[in-house]
């Protein structure tokens, strides 16, 4: 077997075997340790202009658990028996990051400082511009890609997961002393080990929903 192949494999088996899982084994904890290494790799994801907009809020603890269970009532089996559920925000206020992840940029010497500083200067143009509903969209598209690549980082590693969407979003970040105009909810992403065989799911034919030109 070649290595491309090997790896293939691997990735193919690491997304076959995701599935939404909503009932977890309750004694299974993940270390807040390996729960920083599933974030390192998650946020591996690509984002606009690299601007990393996510933000996690790990809630781990049976208090943080118990606020979330009244936000989530139709999915409290996923908030009660996981090890965490991660809400997921954008933050508006990412583009002041910038300059800090440019500069590290430098510091490594992926680019020199000329660059940086000419990037920055049309980024800080554009984003100037931008209209908060479209930056809005922006940071839930790069918020998307870091949650997908949060749940295969946790499958590889044994566990499952399960995105939640029936969640109260517009308490969420209050509940949690957030600032609710700055940080977008996104989703909720459960994280424990399966207690129980998961529902499968079908997918529409490729055929049914692309189009070549
Ligand atoms: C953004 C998003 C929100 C979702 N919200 C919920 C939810 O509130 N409750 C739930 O049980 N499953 C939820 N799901 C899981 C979907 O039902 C599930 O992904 C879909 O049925 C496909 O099944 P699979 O994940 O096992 O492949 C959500 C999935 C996504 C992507």
């Amino acid at each position: 077997m070649t290595e491309t192949t090997a790896l293939h494999n691997h990735f193919k088996e690491i997304i076959t075997s995701r599935r939404s899982v909503r009932m977890y084994d309750p004694t299974v904890k993940i270390s807040r340790e390996e729960m920083t290494e599933i974030l390192e790799e998650a946020t591996l994801a690509p984002s606009s202009v690299n601007l990393q907009p996510w933000r996690f809020l790990v809630v781990d603890s049976p208090e943080g658990k118990s606020t979330l269970e009244e936000l989530a009532p139709g999915n409290k089996n996923q908030v009660i028996t996981s090890s965490a559920v991660i809400a997921v925000f954008g933050d508006m206020n990412a583009f002041d990051n910038a300059d800090e992840i440019m500069s590290s940029d430098v510091e490594r010497g992926y680019y020199p400082q000329e660059i940086k500083d000419q990037i920055l200067a049309n980024y800080t143009d554009l984003f100037g511009r931008m209209p908060a509903q479209a930056f809005r969209e922006m940071i839930l598209i790069d918020s998307g890609l870091v949650s997908m690549q949060l749940m295969l980082s946790a499958r590889a590693r044994g566990y499952d997961t399960n995105p939640i969407g029936g969640y109260d979003k517009s308490r969420i970040a209050e509940a949690f002393g957030m600032e609710k105009e700055r940080y977008v909810p996104v989703m909720l992403i459960s994280v424990g080990k399966s207690a129980k065989e998961p529902r499968r799911t079908t997918r529409l034919p490729i055929g049914r929903i692309t189009e070549w030109k």
